[in-house]
């Protein structure tokens, strides 16, 4: 398999396997190799968009996948017949954990198509001994899913349907209690996977009864690889920390209240619920670290690391990068309305921890946005709200809006490559304009404003030099502009119109460090490096460039948000060695002579 890109794969054959839902093999040894049951492959119609599907079963170097026909791409993947193509790539994610089943009695609990992942795992846990009850709801019979492939295993299957065309007339969770009771302990666990208010249902039910229940959850899946926070359920990355649950883990988060749209924002999981939050987090109080402390636009930051935008939408997670050792913390860009973003393929892998994305900029909207930037100011660090206008109207409109927000800073996106309209760095004019209109009003409140360039102009330190007047400090570098084509098919791989999509990770190191550099030269204001930084050294190289603040991103996918710790301990252990009693010595060394 090639890095985290999808590869093309010809269907071997593909059949109903209940109405409205179709069954699809490949021959994909490396796949099937990989794959445990919960764990979903990314599927790629090419032109059109790539979505997430657990895989449904795994025979002899073959994958099985099931798709219900529910919107616009599963339809058209519906319209596929063996021989034709379609892109794989996975498998991705965390999925049942298999401890302890040897001998014990684990009772499967699946809703509609949500059959799909428990087929797989019953499979799984017959091969290792277990006795494996299954529970299979849908509305009516011929909406069952996988029966007689559950019944040819070995499992005790029920059937409930919603108008008793067969087996039990009602709901899976009533046929659960009919057969069990409220007091489940004729189980060793409950593994469930379907509708979520379903699946809470059971959870309840489990608890009460304290049986180790996991739950396998369903969250629009963008990047599928723990960028983008698409997926977030309390501040959890459902595409790398899930789709498989602890039911335990999910206590506190809003399963089975709300979940989140394309946009990021808040919706019921059944129409016409409210939406009730679910506690916020409790107040974090970050250590002291006087060899990393900076003061930078007057304001005090524990320690100089930080994410990079775009790394986690939800307060919950941004709460959690603070205590996982961040100094501040900075938002995904937000615009004056909700948006999508561009269809998927939206992130994929071109070197290894080197990637190319394409989000588009999804984001619920600076008015919904308050909520989240609330739970995120529980952490006790600076905080950064990254936002993006398409005219100096909307730029204007927001920060209005933002200002009366708990923010600490307001960084200026004037440079994402993949927005679908002009970066407005490369109209130099009216980002002057923006930026000193923007920075009048966020002045008044007495907030800070970043501007956040890339290498993608002719002269980055240029631009800098351009706002420095109003600017309180300048960002570098957002990403790379670049464009990976799948080349059998000759056709870009990024689902946004245009194909063209953003470098970020190790390649653009070198570049944003120069970048840096150059730009220190240029300005008096301060530095704030972003670009490539997985280690102590880069942080060195990029504060020796001239840089005060350092942003993580893509690190945060290859090493995880233990990332801030790691880098914090190389560094203070590096300042040490070194004789320095302060980050802030280092700061535009290789400018001296
Ligand atoms: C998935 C993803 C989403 C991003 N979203 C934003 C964004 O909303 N706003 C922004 O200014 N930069 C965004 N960026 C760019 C990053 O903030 C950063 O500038 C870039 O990734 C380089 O840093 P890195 O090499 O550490 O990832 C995004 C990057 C990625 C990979």
């Amino acid at each position: 398999m090639s890095m985290n890109v999808p590869d093309l794969y010809r269907i071997e054959h593909v059949e109903y396997a209940c109405e409205g839902v179709k069954v699809f093999r490949f021959h994909a040894p490396e796949i099937a190799r990989a794959s445990q049951p919960g764990q979903f492959l990314m599927v790629w119609l090419p032109r059109h968009d790539e979505i997430p599907i657990s895989i449904s079963d795994v025979c002899e170097g073959d994958v099985e996948i099931a798709i219900a026909d529910v919107g616009d791409c599963t339809h058209r993947i519906h319209e596929k017949s063996a021989g034709d193509m379609l892109g794989l790539r996975g498998p991705f994610g965390r999925g049942f954990s298999f401890e302890n089943v040897h001998r014990s009695k684990i009772c499967l609990v699946a809703g509609g198509y949500g059959a799909a992942p428990l087929k797989f795992a019953a499979r799984r846990l017959i091969e290792r001994g277990a006795r494996v009850y299954v529970l299979l709801g849908a509305s009516t019979e011929s909406n069952l899913l996988f029966v007689d492939d559950f019944r040819r295993m070995g499992c005790e299957v029920r059937i409930a349907t919603d108008d008793g065309s067969s087996g039990f007339k009602g709901t899976v969770v009533e046929l659960f209690v009919e057969l069990f009771g409220y007091d489940v302990r004729y189980v060793d666990e409950v593994w469930t996977c379907g509708p979520e208010h379903m699946m809470y249902r059971i959870c309840s039910i489990t608890k009460n009864a304290a049986i180790k229940t996991q739950v396998a959850v369903e969250r629009i899946i963008k990047c599928a690889s723990g960028a983008c926070d698409s997926c977030d359920i309390g501040g959890l990355r459902v595409c790398t920390e899930g789709p498989v649950f602890d039911a335990d883990v999910l206590q506190d988060t809003e399963f089975g209240l709300w979940k989140r749209d394309e946009s990021g924002m808040r919706v019921p999981v059944k129409t016409g619920n409210i939406i009730s939050s679910p506690a916020t987090p409790p107040i974090f109080i970050p250590e002291d670290d006087p060899m990393l402390e900076s003061n930078v636009c007057g304001i005090q930051f524990k320690n100089p690391l930080m994410n990079a935008s775009g790394f986690a939408i939800s307060g919950k997670m941004l709460y959690r990068i603070a205590k996982s050792g961040a100094g501040a913390v900075v938002t995904k860009s937000i615009g004056l309305h909700a948006s999508h973003g561009h269809p998927n393929p939206t992130f994929i892998e071109i070197e290894p921890q080197t990637y190319v994305n394409a989000m588009g900029l999804p984001n619920p909207g600076i008015n919904a946005y308050k909520i989240e930037i609330e739970d995120a100011k529980r952490a006790n660090v600076p905080l950064i709200l990254s936002i993006f206008g398409k005219d100096e109207n909307e730029w204007l409109k927001i920060v209005k809006i933002a200002v009366n927000y708990p923010i600490d800073m307001i960084e200026l996106n004037v440079s994402c490559p993949h927005s679908g309209f002009k970066a407005l760095e490369n109209d130099p004019e009216s980002l002057c304009k923006v930026v000193r209109k923007v920075s009048y009003v966020a002045h008044s409140h007495h907030i800070p404003v970043v501007v956040k360039i890339s290498a993608n102009t002719d002269d980055p330190a240029y631009i800098a030099s351009l706002v420095e007047k109003h600017a309180d400090a300048i960002c570098a570098v957002n990403t790379l502009a670049s464009k990976p084509v799948e080349r059998s098919l000759g056709i870009p791989i990024l689902g946004n119109p245009s194909g063209t999509g953003g470098i970020s990770g190790k390649k653009i190191a070198e570049i944003g460090k120069k970048v840096v550099f150059r730009i220190a030269e240029n300005v008096s204001i301060p530095v704030v490096a972003v670009g490539g930084i997985f280690s102590a050294k880069d942080v060195f190289d990029y504060a020796a460039a001239g840089a005060s603040l350092f942003q993580i991103g893509s690190a945060i996918v290859s090493r995880g948000l233990p990332i801030f710790e790691e880098i914090k301990n190389e560094l203070r252990k590096m300042l040490s060695e070194k004789g320095y009693k302060n980050v802030s010595e280092v700061v535009g060394m290789a400018h001296k002579r």
